[in-house]
């Protein structure tokens, strides 16, 4: 076989065979096949696409190159959660804690934040103290134990998928439905868990820009979850605006807080009860309503708070910045924006708030960027609210004040104004499940 006929074939819109696949992923995760050709392979995948036979194909071949995580002496369904990308999304900060106070297992392995989104491992980091990199008996003990842990994705899972995101990064082919469903389910096989929840954002701030495009890839993502024995449900959320109010990572645990006591902003508390109430769905506690009612109740009660604390106990984190979060990290250079007259805050651009937040530090422009935990930005108005000349609508925060001109810049580019109240879409668009499809806005 020669990885030269591979392209070509892909290139003219030739369906791969099982094997063909397999060459191609082996040899360019081995080295054996340059990252030339293997970009102008990407490439033609992106062009022609893929069916559902070659994007099992591929998920399979990414999901065989490196080790599986054996999960199954831990009792209970073990249940995952990922989402495919975000701005100002610390939802697995709330929602695991709620699923592991109500009996749900959550064993899961998380991201660091790229480019303009943000990761949950970085969040976690900003505790001090907190462990990210746990020894495995560690990571089992703690899940065992209190019924939650999150820890960073192990490199020797799915070691395929971090070589060829890595070139699909740099060379414009990540948002594609088949690499894009093959890179997180391969992933979230080799992770090991019995159920998944996949949140699959939708809008300016998320690779898929239309609700269409979103329910395909969810509808490819069930599938080859379903089909490998996993029980898969995907929620489609909007992702137009940041979720909730703070994007960063110290800022963003703060407010992850704030929800786990009942308070914090409502998007982001209802967001966070629906994809809760899926996953304890998923892990068998009941029908979606009962689910959803043991959600509410765990944000009421403080249990999935203590979860939390638990946690981060366990993984060696200063639970006093979760009881008194003013302890977190804090920026030494504070801006506020005021609005230059009075309007309605008509819309958000998610990407460019997460870019411009990047620029304060937050987040990594490349791999091995280091990030300043203080830096990012409140944002006081969300898009639908209506603010006053001289109101502030947004607070930058960072530690290096030379950062706040590039950052100023972007933002200009993410607000937009009005003088009439805009028409906004719920935080859960629809819902995919084994032969079901539910549209809800
Ligand atoms: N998240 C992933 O893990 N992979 C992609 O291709 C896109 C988002």
């Amino acid at each position: 076989m020669r990885m030269y006929d591979l392209i070509v074939k892909k290139q003219r819109g030739g369906a791969m065979s099982d094997e063909e696949i397999k060459f191609v992923v082996n040899g360019f995760t081995k080295g054996e096949i340059p990252a030339e050709q293997m970009s102008a392979w990407l490439m033609a995948v992106w062009f022609r696409g893929m069916n559902s036979k070659e994007t099992s194909s591929l998920t399979d071949a990414m999901l065989h190159s490196g080790e599986t995580a054996d999960l199954s002496d831990i009792p209970g369904v073990k249940v995952d959660k990922h989402s495919t990308g975000g701005v100002g999304d610390k939802t697995t900060l709330i929602a695991a804690p709620i699923v592991a106070s109500r009996g749900g297992v959550v064993a899961k392995m998380s991201g660091r934040g790229l480019g303009h989104t943000g990761g949950t491992i970085d969040k976690l980091e900003s505790i001090p103290g907190f462990r990210t990199e746990i020894e495995e008996t560690k990571f089992r003990e703690c899940v065992r134990k209190y019924g939650i842990s999150v820890i960073g994705q192990s490199t020797e899972l799915a070691p395929a998928d971090k070589k060829i995101y890595a070139l699909r990064d740099v060379t414009g082919s990540v948002d594609c439905i088949p690499l894009i469903a093959s890179s997180i389910m391969s992933k979230k096989l080799a992770a090991g868990t019995d159920a998944i929840l996949l949140d699959v954002t939708v809008g300016s701030g998320a690779f898929m820009k239309t609700k269409e495009e979103a329910v395909e890839l969810a509808k490819t993502m069930v599938d080859i979850g379903e089909r490998a024995g996993k029980r898969t449900v995907a929620l489609i959320t909007n992702m137009n605006a940041p979720l909730g109010k703070a994007v960063g990572n110290a800022i963003e645990v703060k407010e992850a807080v704030e929800v786990l006591k009942g308070k914090g902003p409502e998007d982001l508390r209802k967001t966070c009860i629906v994809l809760a109430a899926n996953m304890l769905y998923l892990c068998g506690k009941g029908e979606l309503s009962e689910c959803r009612k043991m959600a509410e109740e765990s944000l009421q009660d403080g249990s999935a708070y203590k979860k939390l604390m638990d946690m981060t106990k366990a993984q060696g984190g200063d639970v006093s910045v979760l009881e008194n979060t003013g302890l977190l990290p804090k920026a030494s250079v504070i801006e506020e924006l005021k609005a230059e007259k009075d309007a309605y805050l008509s819309a958000l651009n998610a990407e460019m708030v997460g870019i411009a937040s990047m620029k304060l530090g937050a987040g990594r422009e490349k791999l091995g960027d280091t990030l300043d935990m203080a830096a990012g930005i409140y944002l006081h108005k969300k898009p639908g609210d209506f603010v006053k000349k001289g109101e502030t609508y947004m607070t930058l925060y960072t530690n290096d004040a030379a950062r706040l001109i590039s950052a100023k810049e972007t933002l200009d580019t993410a607000v937009s104004w009005s003088d009439k109240k805009p028409v906004l879409l719920p935080e859960v668009l629809a819902r995919v499940e084994k032969d079901k499809v539910e549209i809800f806005a």
